[in-house]
Protein backbone atom coordinates (compact mmCIF):
# COMPACT_ATOMS: atom_id res chain seq x y z
CA UNK A 1 0.00 0.00 0.00
CA UNK A 2 3.20 2.56 0.86
CA UNK A 3 4.39 4.36 -2.42
CA UNK A 4 7.98 3.64 -1.80
CA UNK A 5 10.26 1.16 0.86
CA UNK A 6 8.86 1.33 4.40
CA UNK A 7 11.90 0.11 6.14
CA UNK A 8 13.17 3.63 7.04
CA UNK A 9 9.74 3.64 8.96
CA UNK A 10 9.13 3.36 12.56
CA UNK A 11 7.14 -0.50 13.14
CA UNK A 12 4.15 1.65 14.29
CA UNK A 13 3.74 3.14 11.38
CA UNK A 14 4.62 0.36 8.96
CA UNK A 15 1.92 -1.71 11.15
CA UNK A 16 -0.08 0.24 9.49
CA UNK A 17 0.68 -0.93 5.70
CA UNK A 18 2.14 -4.43 5.63
CA UNK A 19 1.07 -6.56 3.49
CA UNK A 20 -1.66 -4.39 2.02
CA UNK A 21 -0.34 -4.71 -1.09
CA UNK A 22 -2.78 -3.11 -4.42
CA UNK A 23 -2.90 -6.43 -6.42
CA UNK A 24 -5.10 -8.09 -3.30
CA UNK A 25 -7.07 -4.67 -2.00
CA UNK A 26 -7.51 -2.63 -5.35
CA UNK A 27 -5.81 1.04 -5.55
CA UNK A 28 -7.93 3.74 -4.68
CA UNK A 29 -8.32 4.72 -8.48
CA UNK A 30 -10.32 1.55 -8.59
CA UNK A 31 -14.15 0.88 -7.87
CA UNK A 32 -14.03 -1.24 -4.88
CA UNK A 33 -10.87 -0.92 -3.73
CA UNK A 34 -10.59 -1.80 -0.16
CA UNK A 35 -8.47 -1.26 3.15
CA UNK A 36 -8.07 -4.46 3.72
CA UNK A 37 -6.84 -8.05 2.04
CA UNK A 38 -10.77 -9.39 1.95
CA UNK A 39 -10.87 -13.02 3.27
CA UNK A 40 -10.23 -15.27 0.08
CA UNK A 41 -11.76 -18.49 0.69
CA UNK A 42 -10.50 -21.87 -1.47
CA UNK A 43 -9.43 -25.08 -1.56
CA UNK A 44 -9.76 -24.91 -5.39
CA UNK A 45 -7.87 -22.98 -7.71
CA UNK A 46 -8.68 -23.31 -11.37
CA UNK A 47 -6.62 -23.71 -14.30
CA UNK A 48 -7.20 -22.33 -17.71
CA UNK A 49 -5.89 -25.81 -19.28
CA UNK A 50 -3.69 -28.99 -18.49
CA UNK A 51 -0.46 -27.18 -19.20
CA UNK A 52 -0.98 -24.20 -16.60
CA UNK A 53 -2.17 -26.82 -14.21
CA UNK A 54 0.92 -29.49 -14.68
CA UNK A 55 2.88 -25.89 -14.70
CA UNK A 56 1.36 -25.06 -10.89
CA UNK A 57 3.63 -27.66 -8.62
CA UNK A 58 6.88 -26.00 -10.53
CA UNK A 59 6.22 -22.52 -9.84
CA UNK A 60 6.24 -22.90 -6.17
CA UNK A 61 7.42 -19.26 -5.28
CA UNK A 62 5.41 -17.05 -3.03
CA UNK A 63 2.14 -15.01 -3.42
CA UNK A 64 1.71 -18.35 -6.24
CA UNK A 65 -1.80 -19.69 -7.09
CA UNK A 66 -1.38 -23.83 -6.56
CA UNK A 67 -3.97 -25.40 -4.06
CA UNK A 68 -5.66 -24.11 -0.86
CA UNK A 69 -2.86 -25.39 1.20
CA UNK A 70 -0.30 -22.52 -0.29
CA UNK A 71 -3.04 -20.22 0.75
CA UNK A 72 -4.58 -17.20 -1.19
CA UNK A 73 -4.11 -13.08 -0.56
CA UNK A 74 -5.26 -13.29 3.13
CA UNK A 75 -2.65 -15.74 4.58
CA UNK A 76 0.12 -14.08 2.03
CA UNK A 77 -0.68 -10.92 3.84
CA UNK A 78 -0.51 -11.97 6.85
CA UNK A 79 2.91 -13.69 6.15
CA UNK A 80 3.91 -10.40 4.18
CA UNK A 81 3.11 -7.96 7.14
CA UNK A 82 4.96 -10.38 9.61
CA UNK A 83 8.26 -10.21 7.55
CA UNK A 84 7.97 -6.45 7.42
CA UNK A 85 8.20 -5.96 11.24
CA UNK A 86 11.59 -7.77 10.70
CA UNK A 87 13.58 -6.03 7.89
CA UNK A 88 16.73 -8.07 8.54
CA UNK A 89 15.02 -10.66 7.33
CA UNK A 90 16.18 -9.61 3.95
CA UNK A 91 16.03 -10.32 0.71
CA UNK A 92 14.24 -14.02 -0.31
CA UNK A 93 13.35 -13.88 3.79
CA UNK A 94 9.53 -14.57 5.09
CA UNK A 95 6.85 -16.20 7.26
CA UNK A 96 5.53 -19.10 7.86
CA UNK A 97 1.86 -19.47 9.71
CA UNK A 98 0.88 -22.04 11.44
CA UNK A 99 -2.12 -23.41 12.69
CA UNK A 100 -0.87 -22.58 17.11
CA UNK A 101 2.21 -21.03 18.58
CA UNK A 102 3.07 -24.60 19.71
CA UNK A 103 2.29 -25.83 15.88
CA UNK A 104 5.25 -23.39 14.72
CA UNK A 105 7.96 -24.37 17.40
CA UNK A 106 7.26 -28.13 15.94
CA UNK A 107 7.59 -26.24 12.69
CA UNK A 108 10.87 -24.29 13.62
CA UNK A 109 12.09 -27.56 15.15
CA UNK A 110 11.78 -29.91 12.44
CA UNK A 111 12.90 -27.84 10.11
CA UNK A 112 16.52 -27.45 11.79
CA UNK A 113 16.70 -31.32 13.65
CA UNK A 114 17.55 -35.15 11.99
CA UNK A 115 17.85 -37.86 13.88
CA UNK A 116 21.26 -38.20 16.20
CA UNK A 117 21.04 -34.02 16.39
CA UNK A 118 21.59 -32.36 19.71
CA UNK A 119 18.61 -29.66 20.37
CA UNK A 120 20.17 -27.37 23.30
CA UNK A 121 16.86 -25.76 24.97
CA UNK A 122 16.70 -22.97 27.45
CA UNK A 123 15.42 -23.66 31.11
CA UNK A 124 12.83 -20.68 31.16
CA UNK A 125 11.01 -22.80 27.82
CA UNK A 126 7.27 -22.89 27.45
CA UNK A 127 6.05 -26.43 29.18
CA UNK A 128 4.94 -27.50 25.80
CA UNK A 129 8.45 -27.09 23.91
CA UNK A 130 9.58 -28.96 26.81
CA UNK A 131 7.51 -31.83 26.32
CA UNK A 132 8.17 -32.01 22.68
CA UNK A 133 11.81 -32.27 23.31
CA UNK A 134 11.05 -35.04 26.16
CA UNK A 135 8.61 -37.04 23.91
CA UNK A 136 8.40 -36.54 20.12
CA UNK A 137 11.54 -35.29 19.69
CA UNK A 138 13.30 -38.14 22.03
CA UNK A 139 11.21 -40.71 20.03
CA UNK A 140 12.75 -39.77 16.58
CA UNK A 141 16.50 -39.52 17.74
CA UNK A 142 16.91 -35.83 18.99
CA UNK A 143 18.39 -36.01 22.01
CA UNK A 144 17.88 -32.48 24.27
CA UNK A 145 19.73 -30.70 26.98
CA UNK A 146 18.83 -27.59 28.79
CA UNK A 147 20.70 -24.89 29.78
CA UNK A 148 20.76 -21.97 32.36
CA UNK A 149 18.81 -18.64 30.66
CA UNK A 150 20.84 -16.34 32.10
CA UNK A 151 25.06 -18.11 31.82
CA UNK A 152 26.12 -17.88 28.02
CA UNK A 153 29.00 -20.17 29.36
CA UNK A 154 26.37 -22.81 30.09
CA UNK A 155 25.29 -22.92 26.31
CA UNK A 156 28.96 -23.05 25.35
CA UNK A 157 29.64 -25.89 28.15
CA UNK A 158 26.96 -27.89 26.78
CA UNK A 159 27.85 -26.85 22.64
CA UNK A 160 28.76 -30.50 21.24
CA UNK A 161 29.48 -31.60 18.02
CA UNK A 162 26.17 -32.94 16.97
CA UNK A 163 24.45 -29.38 18.67
CA UNK A 164 22.21 -28.18 15.24
CA UNK A 165 19.80 -26.01 17.25
CA UNK A 166 19.59 -23.86 19.93
CA UNK A 167 15.91 -23.08 21.60
CA UNK A 168 15.54 -19.87 22.98
CA UNK A 169 12.65 -17.99 24.86
CA UNK A 170 13.61 -14.14 26.20
CA UNK A 171 12.01 -13.69 28.75
CA UNK A 172 10.48 -16.76 29.46
CA UNK A 173 7.17 -16.31 29.75
CA UNK A 174 6.84 -18.06 33.49
CA UNK A 175 9.66 -16.64 35.54
CA UNK A 176 10.78 -14.07 33.01
CA UNK A 177 14.46 -14.28 33.04
CA UNK A 178 15.60 -12.18 30.09
CA UNK A 179 18.49 -13.67 28.17
CA UNK A 180 21.62 -12.34 26.21
CA UNK A 181 20.65 -13.31 22.59
CA UNK A 182 23.36 -12.11 20.85
CA UNK A 183 26.01 -13.73 23.01
CA UNK A 184 23.79 -17.06 22.83
CA UNK A 185 23.86 -16.58 19.03
CA UNK A 186 27.11 -16.02 18.68
CA UNK A 187 28.26 -19.47 20.99
CA UNK A 188 25.75 -21.36 18.84
CA UNK A 189 26.57 -19.97 15.65
CA UNK A 190 30.36 -21.22 16.19
CA UNK A 191 29.16 -24.89 16.25
CA UNK A 192 26.81 -24.26 13.20
CA UNK A 193 23.55 -24.34 15.57
CA UNK A 194 20.22 -22.96 14.09
CA UNK A 195 19.09 -20.33 16.95
CA UNK A 196 15.05 -20.52 17.12
CA UNK A 197 13.91 -17.58 19.26
CA UNK A 198 9.82 -18.22 21.05
CA UNK A 199 9.75 -14.20 20.62
CA UNK A 200 5.80 -14.10 21.77
CA UNK A 201 6.62 -12.05 25.08
CA UNK A 202 8.22 -9.00 22.88
CA UNK A 203 7.00 -9.33 19.89
CA UNK A 204 9.15 -7.57 16.82
CA UNK A 205 8.06 -4.57 18.07
CA UNK A 206 9.89 -5.09 21.56
CA UNK A 207 12.33 -6.84 20.06
CA UNK A 208 14.40 -7.20 16.57
CA UNK A 209 14.77 -11.10 16.84
CA UNK A 210 16.47 -11.26 13.43
CA UNK A 211 18.82 -8.14 13.73
CA UNK A 212 20.02 -9.32 17.39
CA UNK A 213 21.71 -12.91 15.45
CA UNK A 214 17.85 -14.78 15.71
CA UNK A 215 17.51 -17.54 12.53
CA UNK A 216 14.02 -18.30 13.46
CA UNK A 217 11.83 -15.90 15.22
CA UNK A 218 8.56 -18.03 16.57
CA UNK A 219 5.35 -16.24 17.77
CA UNK A 220 1.97 -17.61 18.60
CA UNK A 221 -0.07 -15.37 17.06
CA UNK A 222 -2.72 -15.93 19.65
CA UNK A 223 -1.27 -13.66 21.72
CA UNK A 224 -0.90 -10.35 21.38
CA UNK A 225 -1.03 -10.29 17.07
CA UNK A 226 -4.47 -11.42 17.83
CA UNK A 227 -5.10 -9.35 21.02
CA UNK A 228 -8.98 -10.99 21.45
CA UNK A 229 -8.91 -13.80 22.70
CA UNK A 230 -10.38 -15.44 19.88
CA UNK A 231 -8.17 -16.87 17.68
CA UNK A 232 -5.19 -19.51 17.32
CA UNK A 233 -2.28 -19.22 15.16
CA UNK A 234 1.65 -19.36 14.77
CA UNK A 235 4.26 -17.81 13.16
CA UNK A 236 8.16 -18.58 12.18
CA UNK A 237 9.91 -15.50 10.48
CA UNK A 238 13.68 -16.10 8.91
CA UNK A 239 16.35 -14.89 6.21
CA UNK A 240 16.82 -16.90 2.98
CA UNK A 241 18.29 -19.57 4.12
CA UNK A 242 15.86 -20.52 6.66
CA UNK A 243 12.94 -19.33 5.60
CA UNK A 244 13.11 -22.35 2.80
CA UNK A 245 13.95 -25.09 5.09
CA UNK A 246 10.68 -23.35 6.79
CA UNK A 247 8.89 -23.81 3.93
CA UNK A 248 9.82 -27.24 2.79
CA UNK A 249 9.01 -29.00 6.33
CA UNK A 250 5.61 -27.22 6.88
CA UNK A 251 4.52 -27.62 2.76
CA UNK A 252 5.37 -31.36 3.68
CA UNK A 253 3.27 -31.31 6.73
CA UNK A 254 0.50 -29.56 5.61
CA UNK A 255 0.64 -26.58 7.52
CA UNK A 256 -1.95 -23.99 6.39
CA UNK A 257 -4.48 -21.43 8.76
CA UNK A 258 -7.88 -20.29 7.52
CA UNK A 259 -7.80 -17.47 5.59
CA UNK A 260 -10.99 -16.17 8.06
CA UNK A 261 -8.17 -16.39 10.84
CA UNK A 262 -5.70 -14.50 8.73
CA UNK A 263 -7.69 -11.70 8.37
CA UNK A 264 -8.63 -11.80 12.31
CA UNK A 265 -4.76 -11.76 12.70
CA UNK A 266 -4.28 -8.85 9.94
CA UNK A 267 -7.03 -7.00 11.75
CA UNK A 268 -5.11 -7.83 15.53
CA UNK A 269 -1.86 -6.45 13.77
CA UNK A 270 -3.47 -3.28 12.81
CA UNK A 271 -3.69 -2.12 16.81
CA UNK A 272 -1.03 -4.54 18.29
CA UNK A 273 1.55 -1.13 19.05
CA UNK A 274 -0.86 0.97 20.95
CA UNK A 275 -2.39 -2.07 22.75
CA UNK A 276 1.56 -2.88 23.79
CA UNK A 277 2.33 0.34 24.43
CA UNK A 278 -0.88 1.01 27.09
CA UNK A 279 -0.27 -2.55 28.44
CA UNK A 280 3.27 -2.39 28.92
CA UNK A 281 2.37 0.84 31.11
CA UNK A 282 -0.09 -0.52 32.85
CA UNK A 283 2.08 -3.58 33.89
CA UNK A 284 4.78 -1.29 34.95
CA UNK A 285 2.80 1.18 37.43
CA UNK A 286 1.24 -2.54 39.01
CA UNK A 287 4.74 -3.80 38.95
CA UNK A 288 6.12 -0.88 40.65
CA UNK A 289 3.31 -1.12 43.08
CA UNK A 290 3.25 -4.51 43.88
CA UNK A 291 6.73 -4.66 44.43
CA UNK A 292 5.92 -2.29 47.58
CA UNK A 293 3.64 -5.02 49.26
CA UNK A 294 4.87 -6.70 52.53
CA UNK A 295 3.02 -9.85 51.14
CA UNK A 296 5.02 -10.03 47.85
CA UNK A 297 9.09 -11.52 47.87
CA UNK A 298 9.60 -10.81 44.15
CA UNK A 299 8.42 -9.08 40.95
CA UNK A 300 9.00 -10.70 37.90
CA UNK A 301 8.98 -8.52 35.37
CA UNK A 302 11.83 -7.71 32.86
CA UNK A 303 10.79 -3.84 32.62
CA UNK A 304 11.54 -3.73 36.33
CA UNK A 305 14.65 -2.98 37.62
CA UNK A 306 16.09 -6.02 40.08
CA UNK A 307 14.14 -8.97 37.92
CA UNK A 308 16.39 -11.23 36.43
CA UNK A 309 17.83 -9.88 33.34
CA UNK A 310 16.42 -6.51 33.34
CA UNK A 311 19.54 -4.97 32.39
CA UNK A 312 19.37 -7.15 28.91
CA UNK A 313 16.04 -5.68 28.66
CA UNK A 314 17.33 -2.34 28.73
CA UNK A 315 20.09 -2.88 26.45
CA UNK A 316 18.45 -4.56 23.76
CA UNK A 317 14.67 -4.30 24.08
CA UNK A 318 12.30 -1.14 22.71
CA UNK A 319 9.01 -2.60 24.02
CA UNK A 320 7.24 -4.61 26.51
CA UNK A 321 3.94 -6.03 27.31
CA UNK A 322 1.66 -7.29 30.13
CA UNK A 323 2.68 -10.07 31.16
CA UNK A 324 4.68 -10.63 34.61
CA UNK A 325 4.65 -13.18 37.07
CA UNK A 326 4.53 -12.15 41.25
CA UNK A 327 5.94 -14.40 43.46
CA UNK A 328 4.51 -13.79 47.29
CA UNK A 329 6.28 -14.32 51.00
CA UNK A 330 5.89 -18.03 52.06
CA UNK A 331 2.42 -19.12 52.12
CA UNK A 332 0.64 -22.35 50.32
CA UNK A 333 -0.39 -23.14 47.55
CA UNK A 334 -4.03 -22.81 48.85
CA UNK A 335 -3.30 -19.61 50.00
CA UNK A 336 -2.55 -18.38 46.85
CA UNK A 337 -5.42 -20.47 45.10
CA UNK A 338 -7.58 -18.25 47.08
CA UNK A 339 -5.82 -15.01 46.59
CA UNK A 340 -6.90 -16.01 42.75
CA UNK A 341 -10.90 -16.81 43.30
CA UNK A 342 -10.74 -13.36 45.13
CA UNK A 343 -10.08 -10.89 41.85
CA UNK A 344 -13.00 -10.12 40.49
CA UNK A 345 -11.49 -8.54 37.28
CA UNK A 346 -9.22 -11.30 35.91
CA UNK A 347 -9.95 -13.68 34.29
CA UNK A 348 -8.74 -17.12 35.19
CA UNK A 349 -7.39 -18.94 32.44
CA UNK A 350 -4.19 -19.67 29.63
CA UNK A 351 -3.08 -18.11 28.01
CA UNK A 352 -2.39 -14.01 27.46
CA UNK A 353 -2.39 -10.66 24.68
CA UNK A 354 -5.58 -10.33 24.96
CA UNK A 355 -7.66 -6.87 25.49
CA UNK A 356 -8.64 -8.74 28.92
CA UNK A 357 -6.82 -8.72 31.95
CA UNK A 358 -6.13 -12.83 33.08
CA UNK A 359 -4.53 -14.38 36.24
CA UNK A 360 -3.13 -18.05 36.39
CA UNK A 361 -1.35 -20.18 39.03
CA UNK A 362 2.66 -19.56 39.25
CA UNK A 363 4.16 -23.06 40.13
CA UNK A 364 7.18 -23.47 37.91
CA UNK A 365 9.40 -26.17 39.74
CA UNK A 366 8.23 -29.09 37.54
CA UNK A 367 8.93 -27.25 34.01
CA UNK A 368 13.22 -26.77 35.09
CA UNK A 369 15.60 -29.28 34.19
CA UNK A 370 19.26 -27.21 34.47
CA UNK A 371 18.28 -24.32 37.09
CA UNK A 372 15.92 -25.31 39.98
CA UNK A 373 12.77 -23.20 41.47
CA UNK A 374 12.72 -21.36 43.49
CA UNK A 375 15.88 -19.73 41.20
CA UNK A 376 19.24 -19.11 43.11
CA UNK A 377 19.03 -16.18 45.68
CA UNK A 378 15.39 -16.85 46.53
CA UNK A 379 14.15 -18.00 49.69
CA UNK A 380 13.03 -21.66 49.25
CA UNK A 381 9.77 -20.49 50.87
CA UNK A 382 8.90 -18.12 48.53
CA UNK A 383 7.64 -20.33 45.77
CA UNK A 384 4.06 -19.86 45.27
CA UNK A 385 2.76 -17.20 43.14
CA UNK A 386 0.59 -15.87 39.89
CA UNK A 387 1.18 -14.91 36.52
CA UNK A 388 -0.50 -11.65 35.83
CA UNK A 389 -1.50 -10.69 32.05
CA UNK A 390 -2.80 -7.04 32.20
CA UNK A 391 -5.02 -6.11 29.51
CA UNK A 392 -6.47 -2.72 28.80
CA UNK A 393 -8.56 -2.58 31.89
CA UNK A 394 -7.82 0.98 33.64
CA UNK A 395 -5.02 -0.19 36.01
CA UNK A 396 -6.18 1.52 39.23
CA UNK A 397 -9.12 -0.61 38.95
CA UNK A 398 -6.91 -3.66 38.42
CA UNK A 399 -4.91 -2.69 41.24
CA UNK A 400 -8.13 -2.63 43.62
CA UNK A 401 -8.90 -6.16 42.42
CA UNK A 402 -5.53 -7.33 43.27
CA UNK A 403 -5.37 -5.48 47.00
CA UNK A 404 -8.79 -7.83 47.42
CA UNK A 405 -6.46 -10.75 46.18
CA UNK A 406 -4.01 -10.32 48.78
CA UNK A 407 -6.13 -9.33 51.48
CA UNK A 408 -7.50 -12.63 51.03
CA UNK A 409 -4.03 -14.03 50.71
CA UNK A 410 -2.92 -12.72 53.99
CA UNK A 411 -6.27 -14.47 55.89
CA UNK A 412 -5.77 -17.90 54.06
CA UNK A 413 -1.97 -18.56 54.80
C1 LIG B 1 5.69 -18.26 25.28
C2 LIG B 1 4.68 -19.06 24.53
N1 LIG B 1 5.03 -19.61 23.37
C3 LIG B 1 4.18 -20.36 22.66
C4 LIG B 1 2.91 -20.59 23.11
C5 LIG B 1 2.00 -21.49 22.32
O1 LIG B 1 1.09 -20.79 21.61
P1 LIG B 1 -0.32 -21.41 21.19
O2 LIG B 1 -1.16 -21.41 22.41
O3 LIG B 1 -0.75 -20.48 20.12
O4 LIG B 1 -0.05 -22.79 20.68
C6 LIG B 1 2.47 -20.03 24.31
C7 LIG B 1 1.09 -20.25 24.80
O5 LIG B 1 0.74 -19.95 25.90
C8 LIG B 1 3.40 -19.25 25.06
O6 LIG B 1 3.05 -18.73 26.24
Amino acid sequence: MAKGPTDHLSPATRLTLAGRRPEWTGTADQPGAVVSPPVWRASTHLYPDTAALKQGPRSNADGRFYYGRRGAPTQWALAEALTELEPAAGEGGGTMLYPSGVAAIAGALLAALRPGDVLLMTDNAYDPSRVLARGWLAEWGVETRWFDPQDPAALAAACCERTRAVLLESPGSLTMEVQDVPALAAIAHHHRACVILDNTWASPLGFAALAHGVDISVMSLTKHVGGHSDLMMGSATAGAEWYAKLRRTAQVTGQVVSPDDAALALRGLRSMAVRLERETASALTLARWLATRPEVAHVLCPMLPGSPGHELWARDFTGGCGLFSVVLKGGTAAARDALIDALGLFGIGYSWGGFESLVTPLDPASARSAVDWPLPGMDPADRFGVRLSIGLDDPADLQADLERGLTAWSAAR
